[in-house]
C-alpha cells in the first residue's frame, strides 16, 4: 500500500520576545500567574506593521522544503492552516504559493484553529495515496499579536497566544513501515461560542459595528474552564483510539507532540495515556499557544535536536476552537 510520508519541516519565529513581565505593564497580571496557570514564560510578536500568516511561512516553508530537496516549483498542493489569514479573503495559502514563486498549483486554507494542522495532515495524506498530489506543503501559521487586546479587559486571552509558523512537506513513500499511519478527526458545534472571534460578521448588517468594537466583539472570547475540560476529556481519548486501530499502546509512542494551548493540558493527557513526560515535546513555554503553528513547530524543532530520526513513532494529538479535535499516529 502507499503511504504518505512526512520528509521535511520548518519553523520560522518572528524576533520580538514578550515576556510576562512585559505584558504586567499593560494589564493586571503576573509572570506567576502565567507561568503557574499554562507553563507560559515569553512568546513571540511581529516586529512590525504589515507582517501577515503568509510571510512567517515563508522561511518555514524553504525550510521544510529544503530537508525534503524540493525547490517551490515542485510544490503540487499548498494547504494553509490558519485563524489569523493575512487578510479576510482571498486565504493566505495564495499569498505564500506568490510569495515562494510556486507554480499556478493548488492552494487551500484550513480554518480549523488549534486541530488545522491535523485537518491538513489528513487531506494530504487522502490526496497522496489516492495519487492526486505528490508534493504536498502544509503549512500552519499565526498572527495574533494584532488581534488580541493587550490591556485589562482582554488578559484572560491575551496571554495565552503567540505568532509563529510551521511546515512540513509530504509525499509518497513506498515503505510501507513509513509515513502517516493514522489520522483521525472530530467536531462538536456544540462548543462554537466557547471559543470564538464572533465580528466581523455575515450574519450581520452591517457586519462590524461601533457598537461592536466597543464591546470588543472583534477580539477572541474563551470560556476556559470549559475548553479546558473538554481538551483534557478529547485528547486523549482520540489519541487512544488511533493507537488501537494501530495495535499500538503508550509503549510503542518514541514521542508525542501535542498542540501547545496549555502545559497543564498537555501534562494531564500524557498522564492519562501512560505515556512519560520525557517523551512529551512542549514550546508553550517559549512561543505561547501559536494554534496552527504549535505541531509543526514542535515536529520541526524536535527534528533538528535528533528527537526524530527515522523509525521514530509521533503520536500527536489537538483541541480547540469548534469544538474541533483530532490526533494522528506517523512513523518517520
Ligand atoms: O488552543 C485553544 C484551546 N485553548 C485551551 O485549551 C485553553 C484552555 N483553558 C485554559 O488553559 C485555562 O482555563 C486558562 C489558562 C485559560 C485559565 O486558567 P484557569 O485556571 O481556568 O483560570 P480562570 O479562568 O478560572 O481564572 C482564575 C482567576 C480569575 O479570577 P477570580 O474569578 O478567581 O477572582 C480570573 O479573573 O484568574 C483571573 N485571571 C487572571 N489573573 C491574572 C484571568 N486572567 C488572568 C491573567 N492574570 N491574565
Amino acid at each position: 500500500m502507499m503511504r504518505a510520508a512526512i520528509t521535511g519541516a520548518g519553523h520560522y519565529l518572528p524576533s520580538k520576545v514578550v515576556t510576562n513581565d512585559d505584558l504586567a505593564r499593560l494589564m493586571t497580571t503576573s509572570d506567576e500567574w502565567i507561568q503557574q496557570r499554562t507553563g507560559i514564560k515569553e512568546r513571540r510578536f511581529i516586529e512590525h506593521d504589515g507582517i501577515g500568516a503568509s510571510d512567517l511561512a515563508v522561511p518555514a516553508a524553504k525550510m521544510a522544503l529544503d530537508q525534503a530537496g524540493l525547490a517551490p516549483v515542485d510544490v503540487d498542493a499548498i494547504i494553509f492552516a490558519t485563524l489569523s489569514p493575512d487578510v479576510n479573503f482571498p486565504g493566505s495559502a495564495v499569498f505564500l504559493q506568490h510569495k515562494l514563486g510556486c507554480r499556478q498549483i493548488c492552494a487551500l486554507d484550513v480554518r480549523n484553529q488549534c486541530s488545522g494542522f491535523l485537518y491538513s495532515l489528513s487531506i494530504a495524506d487522502a490526496w497522496i495515496r489516492a495519487g492526486v498530489y505528490r508534493n504536498v506543503l502544509i503549512v500552519g501559521a499565526e498572527v495574533h499579536s494584532t488581534g488580541i487586546e493587550l490591556n485589562e479587559r482582554g488578559r484572560d486571552v491575551a496571554v495565552l497566544f503567540g505568532d509563529g509558523a510551521g511546515a512540513v512537506v509530504v509525499q509518497p513513500s513506498d515503505d510501507d513501515a513509513r509515513g502517516i499511519l493514522d489520522v483521525e478527526l472530530h467536531a462538536d458545534g456544540v462548543g462554537a461560542r466557547e471559543l470564538w472571534l464572533e465580528a466581523p460578521a455575515s450574519m450581520y448588517v452591517p457586519r462590524l459595528t461601533q457598537a461592536m468594537l466597543d464591546e470588543g466583539r472583534h477580539y477572541p472570547k474563551m470560556n476556559g474552564k470549559a475548553v479546558f475540560r473538554w481538551a483534557v476529556d478529547k485528547m486523549p481519548e482520540v489519541a487512544a483510539a488511533s493507537l488501537a486501530r494501530l495495535g499500538m499502546t503508550s509503549q510503542d509512542v518514541d514521542l508525542f507532540v501535542p498542540h501547545q494551548a496549555n502545559m497543564r493540558i498537555n501534562q494531564l493527557v500524557a498522564m492519562k495515556l501512560n505515556i512519560p513526560q520525557e517523551k512529551l515535546v512542549h514550546n508553550i513555554d517559549r512561543y505561547g499557544n501559536t494554534t496552527a503553528a504549535t505541531i509543526p513547530i514542535g515536529l520541526s524543532e524536535s527534528w533538528k535536536e535528533g528527537r526524530i530520526a527515522k523509525g521514530t513513532r509521533v503520536l500527536m494529538a489537538a483541541f480547540g476552537a469548534g469544538f474541533t479535535w483530532a490526533s494522528a499516529v506517523v512513523r518517520f
